[in-house]
């Protein structure tokens, strides 16, 4: 089978790492890839953006199946397109993609299915969102409705901070994404995510995962897309896995289906283990990242048929197998991020860091010149362990990121620390 990937980031080259290692795949192809793809697949560079192209080029090349990474194509109808044009498509349809899109149809998705979350009201006017506030209190959350690359949710621990929020999002800081907001209730607890495939119908559950999206160490600083991960989550144990799924999984994908939106796809929920139980903090409708390539290490299977499955109608005829391994994966950014930061700075010693059998060093915003790979994006590279303990699996990853010699980067140094904590307690 040819297969196409699109997307450039970590989770791409993740996933794509697992697509070269079935013996189901042919020919592999990568748009746009990025500096590390290159012995695995072919990297192309299209414009994903234009729809057009993308199917020509997969007529051209026979493309049987095509795997869409991040959730902007989606929530543009790349799927939707592809699937017209007979090409099976991995990846939610634009009218299912809305439960990223939207954070406010999600938040009155659960409240219409009865799907424990934050309480919450949406706005598009500012003074009916402050009196809203002003009602509730602080800590309160306020969210942008739309796409905002992970910036667009701010946590105001006071009246001042939430009133410029608002004004803020409303005011167009985000452009088309703040035209409306969500705020709702603080939530205390845990955070994790939990990942199913589905078909639309039945689920397969595929993983759990905790994320460290602060820049700073001890979970400090700015947002980020994420600095670090490790799968699995240790606070989701069977009950709460199970839980997860009878009250906030299956309702959704129930709901999705009622609402004549299936949602086929990976459906990545981000969760507050809150002490009622689990809270839906929100949809992705996409793997996470770096929390696809934690995933990606402890997956056995052949991870095509469960993606093909989704789009098939017969994810309830498909197991995987993981191992009891935990994987650990540390980002490494460039100096600046998430503010401004340079590009193209030259990465090097990259072989030798990743000789070890279990590390793999994935990489995001990379190119390749030559034989020369340069820093290209913010979050560059994931320096990815497996071993049979967090702390384990922790030390072996920063062992392998010292040796890499890129003095333009840094990373967070506790990538773990809590799961860490936990199995020394
Ligand atoms: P989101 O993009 O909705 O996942 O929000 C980004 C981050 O903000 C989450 O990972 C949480 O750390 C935090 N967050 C979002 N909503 C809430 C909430 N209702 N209560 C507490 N923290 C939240
Ligand atoms: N790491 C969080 C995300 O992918 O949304």
């Amino acid at each position: 089978m040819n297969i196409l990937v699109i997307g450039s980031g970590g989770r791409e080259h993740s996933l794509v790492w697992k697509i070269a290692q079935s013996d189901l795949t042919d020919s592999l192809y990568v748009a746009p890839g990025n500096g590390g793809m290159g012995e695995l697949a072919i990297c192309v560079e299209l414009n994903i953006s234009d729809h057009d192209d993308v199917v020509k080029f997969c007529i051209d090349k026979n493309i049987n199946f095509v795997v869409i990474g991040p959730e902007a194509p989606l929530v543009d109808g790349l799927s939707d397109r592809l699937i017209k044009e007979n090409i099976t498509t991995f990846g939610p349809s634009s009218a299912a993609a809305i439960l990223e899109g939207s954070k406010g149809f999600t938040k009155d998705l659960c409240a219409k299915y009865n799907i424990p979350t934050a309480a919450y009201g949406r706005f598009k006017d500012a003074s009916a969102a402050k009196k809203f506030v002003a009602e509730k209190g602080t800590p309160i959350v306020i969210k942008a409705d739309g796409l905002a690359a992970g910036k667009g949710v701010i946590i105001a621990e006071n009246m001042d901070q939430a009133n410029e929020a608002i004004d803020d999002i409303l005011g167009g800081q985000f452009g088309e994404a703040g035209a409306e907001l969500v705020v709702e209730e603080f939530l205390l607890g845990e955070e994790a995510s939990f990942f199913v495939l589905t078909d639309g119908e039945n689920i397969l559950p595929f993983g759990t995962a905790q994320d460290h999206k602060r820049v700073g160490e001890g979970d400090t600083g700015p947002n980020t897309g994420g600095m670090g991960a490790y799968s699995p989550a240790p606070v989701m144990d069977k009950a709460m896995i199970d839980r997860t799924i009878n009250e906030i999984i299956m309702p959704t994908v129930k709901g999705m289906k009622a609402e004549g939106r299936p949602f086929k796809g990976v459906l990545f929920a981000g969760l507050m283990i809150t002490n009622k139980g689990p809270e839906l903090i929100e949809y992705n409708v996409r793997f996470g990242d770096p929390e696809c390539q934690t995933l990606m290490m402890r997956l056995q299977s052949d991870i095509v048929p469960a993606l093909m499955a989704c789009a098939n109608g017969n994810i309830d005829k498909v197991g995987v197998s993981w191992t009891d391994d935990v994987a650990l994966s540390v980002v490494m950014a460039a100096n600046g991020y998430p503010g401004n930061y340079e590009k193209n700075s030259e990465i090097k010693n990259l072989d030798q860091a990743g000789a070890a059998d279990n590390i793999i060093i994935f990489h995001a915003g990379t190119k390749k010149r030559d034989s020369t790979i340069l820093s290209v994006g913010g979050r560059v590279l994931n320096i990815t362990a497996r071993a049979s303990s967090v702390k384990e699996a922790q030390n072996n990853a920063y062992e392998a990121l010292d040796k890499i010699n890129w003095p333009q980067g840094f990373c967070r140094r506790d990538i773990g620390w809590r799961a860490v904590e936990r199995e020394e307690n």
